[in-house]
């Protein structure tokens, strides 16, 4: 099982000819909405790889919509709280080439609470993950009590802030970062990846791959991308981690967890949109057989 304290959004979707410069104002030529936020497509990614998912996470009173859609994906959303405070967005403007610009508006992500971690933590067993990302409140509790009953627990250093990543360290099993928030790291800390206090690290690195760093035993794996014609690369990290810890958790070992989730990661590119664009098993499955 996956237990993932994760951030809920609304996905505002700008195509734009070029992603804006300062003080430039640009027409979209199309817009579109939709379930998004780290947390929220890393749980369907999850689930739809197969794994049984229960997502901790907080809307505001305008998040039902939100909430349904999480359900429809089949991930458990009974540890998901309505508050006051509005429901997250993002502004995800993608431009031509399907690279994009995100601006986040926190609201209800914040709002977290630790009845709500403890709750969902009930029944945790040792071979369980515990997913979080950089989007939400209450990281370090969650992560303390899930190392307390001997959870793995899984961090997504994104948005990247070095704060945040000292604070949760301690109880980190494995570290995901893309290749800009590794050298945003060590530029920061003066620390590399062997530096870390974890037992692995991955690190995403769009169309070329993904390399694993097992800590324990210093080996190392390189994973390759497959090629697609992307035509949006929003939320293919998500879909990455997603699957990846589905793989781990379901015991798959870690060079054909991390295969699956390349394929998912490159099949989401191909598609518009975030949670929506993540593909089910059976499409990963195709592209592996291909
Ligand atoms: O990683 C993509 C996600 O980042 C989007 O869904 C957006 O909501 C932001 O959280």
């Amino acid at each position: 099982m996956i237990i993932n304290l994760g951030s809920i959004n609304a996905d505002y979707f700008y195509d734009l000819p070029h992603l804006p410069g300062p003080g430039e104002t640009l027409a979209a030529t199309r817009m579109a909405s939709g379930l998004g936020g780290k947390g929220a497509n890393q749980s369907v990614a999850a689930a739809l790889a197969g794994v049984e998912v229960r997502h901790i996470g907080c809307v505001g009173p305008d998040g039902a919509w939100a909430v349904d859609r999480l359900r429809e994906f089949g991930v458990d959303v009974r540890h998901v709280r309505v508050s006051d405070t509005p429901t997250a967005h993002a502004i995800v403007m993608v431009d031509e080439a399907g690279e994009n610009q995100i601006v986040i508006y926190p609201g209800a992500n914040q709002e977290q609470d630790e009845r709500s971690i403890a709750e969902a933590l009930e029944g945790a067993r040792s071979d369980d993950w515990l997913m979080l990302q950089n989007e939400t409140s209450h990281q370090v509790d969650a992560a303390r009590l899930a190392r307390e009953k001997g959870l793995n627990v899984a961090y997504s250093a994104a948005p990247f802030d070095v704060q945040a990543i000292e604070s949760v360290l301690p109880f980190v099993t494995l570290v995901i970062m893309n290749e800009v928030e590794a050298q945003q790291y060590a530029d920061e800390t003066g620390r590399v990846i062997k530096d870390l206090p974890v037992s692995y690290v991955l690190i995403t690195k769009g169309k070329d791959g993904a390399t694993w760093h097992d800590l324990n035993s210093g080996k190392v794996l390189e994973v390759s991308a497959f090629k697609v014609d992307p035509v949006d690369t929003t939320g293919a990290g998500d879909t990455f981690a997603g699957y990846a810890i589905a793989g781990l958790a379901q015991g798959l070992p870690a060079d054909i967890a991390l295969k699956q989730a390349s394929a998912a990661a490159a099949l989401s590119t191909t598609k518009k949109g975030t949670a929506d664009a993540i593909p089910t098993l059976a499409a990963v499955k195709a592209l592996l057989g291909s």
